[in-house]
């Protein structure tokens, strides 16, 4: 019986770890002023998927939210994803979840907002940014 107990206390704090492990890592990576690819792929598909329309250059915010602010200060990734897949009924934002390239970058166009959010990208072209990883 003290075993079990002890099992399962090393089992949640073992979980804890490895999810503030996770919690901490950066979904992009700005290393030298070279950029992730990811976060390029993200910037294509915001593009692409017409977010700007909205949401500004670089989600900048205009009829729609600034995304930076949205995604660093407020919605967790489930969240943001959840509002980009089904929308915001009653709103502007409509659901993207046909939309097989939004649907497809959404990690990338995640990853991309954040580092906008923790303006480590400004709103601009990333195309002649150097790539990293
Ligand atoms: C036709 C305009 C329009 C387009 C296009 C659009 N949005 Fe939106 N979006 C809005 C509006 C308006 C809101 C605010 C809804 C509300 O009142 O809560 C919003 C809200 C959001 C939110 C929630 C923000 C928050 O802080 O609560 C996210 C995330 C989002 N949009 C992502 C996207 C992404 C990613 C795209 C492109 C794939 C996109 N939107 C395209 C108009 C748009």
């Amino acid at each position: 019986m003290n075993n079990l107990i002890k099992s399962i206390a090393i089992g949640v704090v073992t979980s804890m770890i490895s999810f503030s492990a996770f919690a901490d890592e950066k979904p992009y990576q700005v290393v030298d002023g070279a950029i992730s690819a990811n976060a390029v792929e993200g910037w294509k598909t915001y593009n692409g998927g017409g977010c700007g329309a909205c949401h500004g250059k670089g989600g900048i915010g205009a009829v729609g939210p600034n995304l930076g602010q949205s995604v660093t200060q407020k919605l967790s990734k489930d969240e943001f994803v959840n509002i980009v897949a089904n929308g915001k009924s009653g709103t502007m934002m409509r659901p993207h979840k046909t939309n097989k390239r939004v649907m497809d970058n959404m990690d990338n166009l995640y990853a991309y907002l954040l580092a906008r959010g923790d303006d480590v990208l400004g709103p601009g072209n990333l195309i002649k940014m150097p790539l990293g990883k």
